[in-house]
């Protein structure tokens, strides 16, 4: 089986000599086709520096990041921006859209970036954006919106060019409980239809909509529990647990 994401021995640590932190240190990772995998760990564990270095927004000092069959470590920054724009999406803790654009505008951008049509973006924007829930908040500016309409708004982004695999740094680590509610019930979804995902958090809420659930401390995979993947459709919702 060709994996999704495949990652061996990856290392990234910071300072040296006695502030040396090892942030990252020898991490094997092997996500298949369709499955969603959550990462889980105390706050310093790591979480955020290996997500960067599977997603080549940051260089391993050691080891190899492959996406679908390509080697993605070593990139010039060029080539790994080509790569990260069609074949991965991001959806950070910060949403981190554009303040002076609109929720539609802000989901064309990528498309548009990756050389779609004026035309073909804006309807999968507003395709996507009725999909998270949205369809009446199209031409809303990020800061007439609540927190949790914002990180929907990054979810639709993060598919607008419907990447193989989608990298979630802490997505509900800025919401209230009801909206990080809706953003879990978004990735249960997400997983029901086969997107391949992984998804770093400390709220365990969130390991409900994982198939398999690895807990890191001091930069190292410490335990992997597999969860198992529901059915389709409701059942998959019914595995949020929450
Ligand atoms: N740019 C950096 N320079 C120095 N240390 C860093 C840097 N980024 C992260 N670290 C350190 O690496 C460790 C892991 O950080 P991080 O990946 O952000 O953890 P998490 O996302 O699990 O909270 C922490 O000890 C953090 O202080
Ligand atoms: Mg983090």
């Amino acid at each position: 089986m060709e994996y999704t994401l495949w990652a061996r021995g990856l290392r990234r640590h910071y300072g040296s000599g006695p502030s040396l932190v090892r942030a990252v240190d020898d991490v094997d990772l092997a996500v298949a086709p369709g499955e969603t995998v959550g990462i889980v760990g105390a706050s310093g564990s790591g979480k955020s520096t290996l997500l960067h270095l599977l997603g080549g927004l940051d260089r391993p000092d050691g080891g190899e990041v492959w996406l679908a069959g390509r080697r993605l470590d070593g990139l010039s920054e060029t080539a790994a921006a080509r790569v990260r724009r069609r074949g991965i999406g991001f959806v950070f803790q910060a949403f981190h859209l554009v303040d002076e654009l609109t929720a539609r505008e802000n989901v064309e951008l990528p498309a548009l970036l990756a050389g779609t049509s004026r035309r073909a973006a804006r309807r999968r924007a507003e395709d996507l954006l009725e999909r998270v829930g949205l369809a009446d908040r199209v031409g809303q500016l990020p800061g007439r919106l609540s927190g949790g309409q914002r990180q929907r708004v990054a979810v639709a982004r993060a598919l607008v060019n419907d990447p193989g695999l989608l990298l979630a740094d802490e997505p509900t680590g800025n919401l209230d409980s009801a909206a990080a509610t809706d953003v879990l019930r978004l990735f249960g979804a997400l997983r029901a239809e086969g997107r391949t995902v992984v998804i770093v958090t400390h709220d365990s809420r969130v390991a409900g909509t994982a198939d398999r659930l690895i807990t890191m401390r001091d930069g190292a995979f410490t335990d992997e529990t597999v969860l198992g993947r529901p059915a389709a459709g409701s059942a998959a919702l019914a595995g949020l647990d929450l």
